[in-house]
């Protein structure tokens, strides 16, 4: 019989593409993140969105007064591109020390994405500074568009967008943010240094088939939708390869109960609860529980260039059952997997 180790401790890790939204919401969610994670980038998809280097002074003050007084806990803030984005900000941005990156999303592609790019290209004087001050471009890798099956929006961009920037931006540092195929893992081993993946939880753990077991589950839907199993098992794969270029990022994305049990419900799943937990299940279901704590710990801090994370936590063996709902604002939050059990807790 081989024995299961009954407890974990790792470097305290960080959460590279984090949702912890505003007001209320934020006071609600961000103690879950302060307790697993020392830091997360910030993503600026609020209503309206982060896009000036002021605005995210203005957050991020907003975010440490949010954080429990037993917790440290650092945000590391990101400015939302538009069309109207102008070198400048880059330079403010970098000049900060507190904005550690900018968040592309093509416009209409997800959650509160309204103000978004409509034309990547039209970016150039903007990507151009970014790789002149070296300040990393984060990816909503997806084209947007009914022309384009939602399964393969990710591919799509990857050949119609990723691979020609990458190549007019040698030096600029770009992240795949929550890749969900194994097209995007091909593409980011095959790439240079500079690009990076964040792989989300939900993608590790399920394929597509998850959203339709036994009727619609929505709390299974999040964007880029998941995929097939063998995108699955790339990911995976790539997450416990020792691979560098791969690091956590949840995607932990709260939405209101109401909100995602609807007709037409919104995108996004809430595991800021459990992310280490759920991330060792996924590690140890093929056997590399070792490789978590470069992937959860090292890997994001060496490529945006930040020291790695002194102090330590440690997950237990223990069975738990994930809560049906937690609270959260008009009405509660209902975290990935709720109601199931979970085999590892953080103590
Ligand atoms: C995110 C959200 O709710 O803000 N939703 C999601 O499904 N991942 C936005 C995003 O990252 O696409
Ligand atoms: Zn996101």
């Amino acid at each position: 019989m081989s024995s299961k180790p009954t407890e974990l401790t790792i470097t305290r890790p960080d959460d590279w593409h984090l949702h912890v939204r505003d007001g209320a919401a934020l006071k609600a969610v961000l103690p879950y993140t302060s307790r697993q994670f020392a830091r997360a980038i910030i993503m600026p998809n609020l209503k309206p969105p982060v896009r000036t280097v002021a605005e995210a002074a203005a957050y991020r003050q907003r975010i440490l007064d949010a954080v429990p007084s037993t917790d440290r806990f650092e945000p590391l803030m990101t400015l939302y591109l538009t069309d109207n984005t102008s070198p400048e900000e880059i330079v403010k941005a970098k000049a900060s020390g507190f904005v550690h990156a900018v968040k592309y999303y093509p416009a209409g592609a997800t959650t509160n994405s309204d103000s978004g790019v409509t034309d990547i290209r039209k970016c150039d004087a903007v990507f151009d500074m970014m790789q002149a001050q070296d300040l990393p471009l984060l990816l909503h890798g997806e084209v947007t568009g009914d022309d384009v099956d939602v399964f393969d929006r990710e591919k799509v961009f990857i050949d119609r967008h990723l691979a020609p920037l990458v190549k007019r931006f040698p030096n600029l540092r770009v992240v795949v943010e929550h890749a969900t195929t194994r097209a995007s893992v091909e593409f980011v081993r095959e790439a240079h240094a500079r690009v990076g993946c964040t792989i989300t939880p939900q993608h590790l753990l399920h394929n597509r088939n998850a959203i339709f077991k036994g009727g619609i589950r929505p709390h299974y839907y999040c964007l880029p939708i998941l995929k097939r199993e063998e995108d699955r098992k790339a990911l995976l794969d790539a997450a416990t390869s020792g691979s560098p270029k791969f690091f956590l990022g949840t995607d932990s994305a709260p939405h209101t109960k109401n909100s995602k049990e609807t007709c037409c419900g919104a995108a996004g799943c809430f595991s800021a609860l459990h992310a280490l937990e759920l991330y060792a299940t996924a590690f140890e279901s093929v056997g590399k529980l070792d490789q978590l704590e470069g992937f959860a710990s090292f890997f994001g801090a060496d490529f945006y260039g930040l020291p790695r994370n002194q102090s330590q936590v440690t997950l237990k063996r223990e069975t738990w059952t994930i809560p049906d709902e937690l609270p959260f604002t008009e009405s509660g939050l209902v975290p990935l997997h709720a109601g199931e059990a979970l085999a590892w807790k953080m103590v």
